[in-house]
């Protein structure tokens, strides 16, 4: 029997649509035993707070985000705001009881994720959860499959990429130029994911970060209170190279100012028995080359992971071939997560707040990398 789960979510914009939708359609597709109830959702953006709760089934809104500590009724707070309030709002809600499902990066600095990880430790009987939902695409979860089952070998390199091309001149100075709001810029918001995906894909951990370079190409962007220029705070651009703990080498490439490139979320890993490489916008594609076989016909295979009885979540959605999307991801992890809530297994594992912590420490050290001009052994970053 499915039993209900009180759910309050912050924010209602990018994620704050993608994650209600999720919990939405998480038990039409899956079978769970938790059924996802919206109950209450907070924002800043009263105007549009009334239809947003509306349109996706959100019983009740408020304009302060500490009434849903406050609410007894509610089980799981979801946080899909800027990532300077990641620590605030988390640590409220874990100290009222509750389990927590946080956006990435886990927090906008290492010392907010830090505290978010000592409150997690504590509360034993809590969970956390945060959404890199790319560990969700079929695809990437079958990549971590086969390099589990030693398909690929030993690994010997990790290049992985993560580039868009929205943060133009003409973009004005939104909270993720801001270093206040944002912690850094293509760095933390898109250099988090490929982190997580090749950590959770190699199984592997970075032991040193051995060189980095950040840019910030756009220096000054229009004020959002159209009182002429504000100073971009954060990078445009984030490069860095790895040394994991198995030997294998790295490297880590973020933008939002790479032209032709909008989502272009990449990731190739190499051993020495062959190799894998997914990008997002060819998303339900992972392609596998396996260095043994026959020469005469040795090659790159597209594997199309839409396949509903080999595929992870694939059996959940449609026939072989019927594509997923962008929202996939969504819906696979609410679902997961309201399996663990329901102590049940998830189908792929979940990042939480410590694992994410490892993450953020990679970061870290990237960014002291790029300051410093020189190696940073993970070792020294805590
Ligand atoms: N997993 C992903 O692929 C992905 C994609 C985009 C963004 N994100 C992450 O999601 C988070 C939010 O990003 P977004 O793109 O949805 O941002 P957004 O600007 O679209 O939305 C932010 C929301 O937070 C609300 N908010 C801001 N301050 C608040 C406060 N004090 N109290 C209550 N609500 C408040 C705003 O009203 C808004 O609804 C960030 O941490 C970002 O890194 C993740």
């Amino acid at each position: 029997m499915s039993t209900p789960l009180s759910i309050g979510l912050i924010g209602q914009k990018f994620m704050g649509r993608a994650h209600s939708n999720a919990w939405n359609q998480a038990p039409r597709f899956f079978d769970l035993p938790r059924q996802p109830h919206l109950e209450l959702v907070s924002a800043l953006d009263q105007r549009e707070l009334k239809t947003f709760a509306k349109r996706w089934g959100w019983s009740r809104f408020t304009g302060d985000w500490r009434d849903i500590a406050e609410d007894e009724s509610i089980e799981l707070v979801d946080i899909g705001t800027p990532n300077d309030l990641h620590a605030e709002q988390a640590i409220a809600m874990l100290e009222a009881g509750k389990h927590v499902a946080c956006e990435k990066p886990l927090a906008g600095t290492l010392e907010d994720a830090r505290a978010m990880r000592v409150v997690a430790k504590k509360r034993k009987r809590q969970k956390t959860f945060v959404w890199f939902n790319y560990r969700r695409c079929a695809a990437v979860a079958l990549a971590q499959q086969l390099v589990a089952a030693g398909k690929i070998g030993v690994l010997q390199h990790v290049r992985a990429s993560y580039l868009q091309d929205w943060g133009g001149p003409d973009v004005p100075l939104l909270w993720r130029f801001q270093e206040k709001h944002a912690g850094s810029g293509a760095h933390g918001d898109l250099n988090a994911h490929i982190v997580d995906m090749a950590r959770f894909i190699s199984g592997d951990e970075v032991k040193e970060v051995n060189g980095a370079v950040a840019k910030t190409f756009v220096k000054e962007r229009k004020r959002l209170d159209g009182k002429g220029l504000g100073r971009s705070t954060v990078d445009d651009a984030v490069l860095f190279l790895t040394t994991f703990k198995s030997g294998a080498i790295g490297s880590f490439e973020a933008s939002r100012v790479a032209h032709g490139n909008q989502n272009k979320n990449t990731i190739e890993l190499n051993g020495t028995l062959g190799s894998l490489k997914f990008d997002f916008e060819d998303m339900n594609l992972l392609w596998f080359y396996d260095a043994r076989d026959d020469p005469k016909t040795r090659g790159w295979r597209r594997i199309m992971c839409t396949a509903a009885e080999h595929h992870p979540y694939v059996a959940n959605w449609w026939p072989d071939a019927h594509v997923l999307g962008y929202e996939h991801g969504f819906v696979n992890m609410a679902a997961d997560i309201c399996k663990v809530l329901g102590g049940k297994k998830p189908e792929v594992a979940l990042p939480d707040f410590e694992d994410a912590y490892q993450t953020q420490r990679v970061l870290e050290a990237a960014l002291l990398a790029a300051k410093e001009r020189c190696a940073i052994p993970m070792s020294q970053v805590r």
